[in-house]
């Protein structure tokens, strides 16, 4: 169970940045990675009555990667905090399964009443860019993206992008999604979108994507071609042996 929580963490960061290049990098070479496994243990500490053990853990997490995360705080599962450096994470924020944070994100609160939720929550797939300050108790809807250096003061809408300071939301939904089921299946088809930036905001993608489907599309009908004439009795040459070298595409 902890072994494999440990691979999926590894594999996110594997898949969510383009620079990583081996696991042994991953495994070594990455404070967020570290910082959300130190994370569990001082949370669990906390949860446990042992608060200030969990805090001292939380402080020596800081010393080591440069990233604070209050033990209190609730971090889901696939959370990926790339680079980290001077990130700061509140004691009542709450992160969602499958989000990304870069460096120099603040997840911070405006008031000083203990006992209340003074940090924001973070839906899922949520990506914070760099040097982003959210402040406040409430949530930043799921598969939004916050633009580095935004300073976000009020609930963000799923699917959203904010930006600026304060935050204003430049895209209602991300292009060409007009539901949740939509926004589901665009985020498999495209992965992840590194620096929040997806392959649909991308002219040059998009041509791209349709010229795969294509020669799909070209490849199925021409098997198909090949088979019926086989069937109808006709000798073809196999499409390897006809001279060009044809092989099927690999997405
Ligand atoms: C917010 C973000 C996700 C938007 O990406 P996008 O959907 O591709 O948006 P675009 O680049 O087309 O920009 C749309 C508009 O928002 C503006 N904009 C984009 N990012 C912005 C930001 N961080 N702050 C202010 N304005 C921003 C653009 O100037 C553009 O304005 P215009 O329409 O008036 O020209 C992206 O810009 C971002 O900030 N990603 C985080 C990257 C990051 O932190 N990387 C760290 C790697 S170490």
């Amino acid at each position: 169970m902890v072994f494999s929580r440990l691979q999926e963490d590894i594999q996110t960061v594997m898949q969510r940045d383009p620079a990583a290049r081996s696991r042994w990098e991953v495994l070594t070479c990455y404070p967020g990675l570290h910082a959300v496994w130190l994370h569990r243990l001082s949370h669990a500490l906390w949860t446990k009555g042992f608060k200030w053990l969990g805090r001292f853990c939380s402080h020596i997490t800081r010393i080591l990667t440069g990233i604070e995360i209050h033990p209190g705080a609730i971090v889901g599962r696939r959370v990926f905090i790339d680079h980290g450096l001077g990130v700061v994470i509140g004691e009542t924020a709450e992160i969602g399964d499958d989000c990304t944070i870069y460096q120099g994100v603040t997840l911070g609160g405006t008031s000083f009443y203990k006992g209340v939720k003074r940090h924001p929550t973070l839906a899922h797939g949520v990506i914070v860019g760099a040097g982003a300050k959210v402040l406040g108790g409430f949530t930043v809807g799921a598969h939004s993206r916050i633009g580095s250096n935004a300073v976000v003061l009020k609930a963000v809408p799923e699917g959203a992008t904010a930006v600026g300071i304060p935050a204003k939301i430049i895209l209602a939904e991300p292009a060409h999604t007009d539901s949740q089921e939509q926004l589901a299946k665009l985020c498999d088809k495209a992965g992840f979108p590194a620096y929040g930036v997806t392959a649909s905001d991308d002219p040059v993608s998009q041509i791209i994507n349709q010229l795969i489907d294509h020669i799909n599309a070209q490849e199925n009908r021409i098997d198909t071609l090949y088979a019926l004439l086989s069937q109808s009795g006709v000798q073809c040459p196999e499409r390897k042996d006809s001279g060009v070298k044809v092989e099927h595409f690999d997405i």
